[in-house]
């Protein structure tokens, strides 16, 4: 087994006279969590759209956990094993926190639509199954008490935990979360980094976009820098800390 779970090449997305990413390239080893920062619209959440089949690359190629991998309808990509949360927080508002939960395990069951409609034993053994994981991992996120919660209702930090928690229902190997901090204080943020050391430890590999550098610093064993769609650096995060072109790139911008 290969112990790169996601290499990226070439990656070039252009929106109409805006070149969003040029020739972006990652490599991911299993079990890491892997940095990708940069300022406001450096082309961070582009490379998330690309790399879960929200947007068709201009070019790039993809292989995930040495296999070649084309990002193409989402569900596809979610049977892959990859799975992502949003940075506009994207749940069924008017369901509960449990259920939009279970719609995330649902990519990984078998009885389809026809036992669904005759809700045959196999059906009703499958929902039992995916109810009893949707709340197992409401606890793992920390969020048990609100499982009959209409998702809307939840703070915002709850929210982000949430769909976490509706990510790793599709049991993914690489977890790609975009900016999970945002809008959470501070108690919230040292309890998303206990959650991010724990999913680690679960033997999944962590994909992060976050402007908050310390918990970058402080999480990622690498760490890429975008700006203006190009890849400005990678390495380290002390590495990439101290690297002139990644300090002139931020300070120009006015610091992120
Ligand atoms: N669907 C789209 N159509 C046109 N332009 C887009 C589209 N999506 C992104 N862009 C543009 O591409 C650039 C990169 O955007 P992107 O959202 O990837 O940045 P980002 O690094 O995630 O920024 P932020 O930190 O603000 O979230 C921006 O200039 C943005 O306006
Ligand atoms: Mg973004």
């Amino acid at each position: 087994m290969t112990d790169t779970i996601l290499k990226v090449a070439n990656v070039s997305k252009r929106f109409g006279g805006l070149q969003a990413l040029s020739d972006v390239g990652i490599e991911i080893k299993r079990g890491q969590v892997y940095g990708l920062i940069g300022p406001n619209g450096a082309g961070k959440t582009t490379f998330f759209n690309v790399l879960t089949g929200l947007y068709t690359p201009d070019s790039g190629s993809f292989e995930l956990a040495g296999k070649p991998y084309t990002p193409t309808a989402v569900h596809e990509v979610a049977k892959a094993g990859i799975a992502r949360t949003f940075q506009n927080i994207r749940l069924f508002a008017e369901m509960t926190a449990l259920e939009n939960v279970m719609v995330g395990r649902h990519v990984r069951t078998h009885s389809g639509l026809i036992g669904a409609v005759l809700r045959t034993p196999g059906f009703k053994r499958e929902e039992a199954e995916i109810t009893e994981r949707a709340r197992e991992l409401l606890e793992y996120v920390g969020i048990a008490k609100f499982a009959d919660f209409k998702s809307r209702t939840l703070s915002y930090g709850d929210q982000r935990r949430l769909e976490i928690a509706r990510a790793l229902a599709t049991d993914p190997q690489l977890i790609a979360l975009d900016e999970p901090a945002a809008g959470m204080n501070a108690t919230e943020k040292v309890l998303l980094r206990e959650l991010i050391d724990r999913i680690r430890k679960d033997n999944r590999t962590i994909l992060l976009i976050e402007h908050d550098v310390k918990l970058v610093m402080g999480l990622c064993d690498r760490v890429t820098v975008l700006d203006y769609g190009k890849q400005l650096s990678s390495g380290t995060p002390a590495e990439v800390q101290s690297d002139p072109k990644v300090i002139e790139a931020y300070l120009g911008t006015g610091g992120a």
